[in-house]
């Protein structure tokens, strides 16, 4: 089976699992932006986290949950990234965004449902028992939180007015962005399995700065037919980026040796062959 459609095989079956979690819900509008913001993604971060589980024998079943998690939190970090207040953008998936299609209230509330759902997912008994689900608690709140994804997306936010803005200190702004939540897709599967995330860690950490290079890349050289987003939004915000400050050229060989580490990192692992295929596709990957 080629990566892609293994990536896709996964993505069906963590549908399925958001689609149960909504299923009992009542219909409202903020439901269905709920819907909406869930579908469709490459699922890298749930595909992270069964893969993770499978290192250590755990099967779908069993960490679906923590990859649904993972997703529902990611599509709140979307909605919100591109409200006015934030991104501004008018495409996502390749269809209008959330505030877009209803209103700004709704993208708000959407996003805040999808992320209070991420950590009802993790109470799923079939995660194991109650120690893991608490750790995986502890974990995902971290990873999104205020040393996380929302301290990096903070950073961002500043980094638009500075134009003074280090390879460090985008390095730091990018791993709490991005690099949070893949960080804890790769561990999750180690937590699930109780057994030491350090080398996934290792992993995800080059991963996750790798990926976030290759959304900068995709973000002046992409096919917007493919990415499903605007193209250049980061220079017309003023953001610096890896592109911005190494050149396109260096950026691309930058995320390459990333991958290398990536790649490295799994040694201890000989059964990694598809995290490692994970790994070749972020820095392949069109869309
Ligand atoms: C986009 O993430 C936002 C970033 C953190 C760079 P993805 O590229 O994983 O988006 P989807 O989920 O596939 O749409
Ligand atoms: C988004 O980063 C990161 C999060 C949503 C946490 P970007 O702003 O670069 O992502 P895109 O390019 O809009 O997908
Ligand atoms: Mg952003
Ligand atoms: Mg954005
Ligand atoms: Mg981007």
């Amino acid at each position: 089976m080629t990566f892609p459609d293994r990536l896709a095989a996964d993505a069906g079956l963590i549908q399925t699992r958001l689609d149960a979690a909504l299923a009992h819900l009542p219909d409202q509008p903020v439901i269905h932006a709920m819907r909406y913001a869930l579908q469709g993604g490459k699922r890298l971060r749930g595909f992270l986290v069964l893969e993770s589980a499978r290192l250590f024998g755990i099967p779908p079943e069993r960490s679906l949950s923590a990859a649904a998690a993972v997703e529902a939190l990611h599509a709140y970090s979307l909605i919100h990234d591109d409200l006015p207040a934030m991104d501004n953008d008018d495409l996502r998936r390749g269809l209008p965004t959330v505030h877009r299609k209803w209103d700004e209230a709704t993208g708000i509330l959407a996003g805040d449902a999808l992320q209070t759902l991420a950590f009802d997912l993790l109470t799923d008994p079939a995660l194991g028992p109650a120690d893991t689900r608490i750790a995986l608690v502890q974990h995902l709140a971290k990873a999104s939180g205020a040393e996380g994804m929302v301290l990096g997306q903070a950073l961002d936010m500043a980094a638009a007015a500075n134009p003074n803005l280090t390879l460090a200190d985008i390095t730091t702004l990018q791993a709490g962005k991005t690099g949070a939540l893949i960080r804890f897709a790769a561990e999750a599967g180690a937590i699930i399995a109780q057994q030491d995330p350090t080398a996934l860690r290792h992993y995800a950490t080059a991963l996750g700065l790798a990926f976030q290079i290759a959304d900068d890349i995709l973000d002046v050289s992409g096919d917007p037919a493919k990415t499903g987003k605007r193209l250049n939004k980061d220079a017309a915000a003023g953001k610096a980026t890896f592109v911005s400050l190494l050149g396109l050229e260096a950026a691309q060989s930058r995320a390459k040796s990333l991958i290398d580490d990536a790649e490295a990192a799994l040694l201890p692992y000989p059964n990694a062959q598809n995290l490692i295929a994970a790994a070749h596709f972020v820095l392949t990957r069109e869309s």
